[in-house]
């Protein structure tokens, strides 16, 4: 099956994102019950190794964290746009339980993954053949959002989807979700 490792967002967020889904030509908008952050992309894997990434991801232990959805920005450009995404506001706890996602994955046998993290969710893909936004509608829409934020949310999980590629686009299920520990109040510390 087709793995990934994933936060899911609160659907409040996911409203928020979803006013962003309007102005762009050629644009293929990700509906709201499919947008999560990737931690990692796992790709086709055989029972057997699923079976040790879920029990790999099942050992982490982690204190949960707040996350801010904040910015957009694109992958590829021109008419080699591929994607539009919202960022997320540098978050320290995020990159290090990517990390510890990264760990398991390891130690379970896989192959580590060589590209850098870029947190973000995917809000739009293109196609590359004529399939883009003529470059002032792309500029003024990064403009015209650059401000964007979603208020705070508390990560109390992440979640192992599988992805099942359908002729009517992707379909994602959460095939087990990972509680983390309660969140640090840094405020309350002494
Ligand atoms: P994306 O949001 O940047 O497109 C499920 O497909 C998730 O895994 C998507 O969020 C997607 O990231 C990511 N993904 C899909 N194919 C991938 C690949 N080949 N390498 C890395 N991430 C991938």
């Amino acid at each position: 099956m087709r793995l990934f490792v994933a936060l899911s967002l609160p659907e409040a967020v996911r409203e928020d994102l979803s006013i962003l889904a309007n102005g762009l030509p050629g644009a293929r908008w990700v509906a709201p019950e499919n947008m999560h952050l990737t931690l990692r992309f796992l790709g086709e894997i055989d029972g057997r190794d699923a079976r040790d990434v879920d029990d790999a991801l099942a050992a982490i232990r982690m204190p949960g964290f707040d996350l801010r959805i904040a910015g957009v920005g694109t992958f590829g450009e021109g008419r080699k746009l591929r994607a539009l995404w919202a960022g997320v506001e540098s978050n320290p706890t995020l990159t290090r339980l990517r990390d510890k996602v990264e760990q398991a994955i390891i130690r379970v046998g896989l192959p580590p993954e060589s590209r850098k993290f870029k947190p973000h969710v995917s809000l739009a893909r293109f196609k590359s053949n004529g399939g883009t936004p003529p470059q002032d509608k792309l500029y003024k829409y990064l403009a015209d959002h650059a401000l964007f934020k979603c208020a705070p949310f508390p990560v109390e999980s992440f979640t192992l989807y599988s992805s099942f590629l359908s002729s009517n686009g992707a379909i994602y299920t959460p095939e087990a979700e990972y509680p983390l520990e309660p969140a640090v109040d840094s405020a309350a510390a002494p």
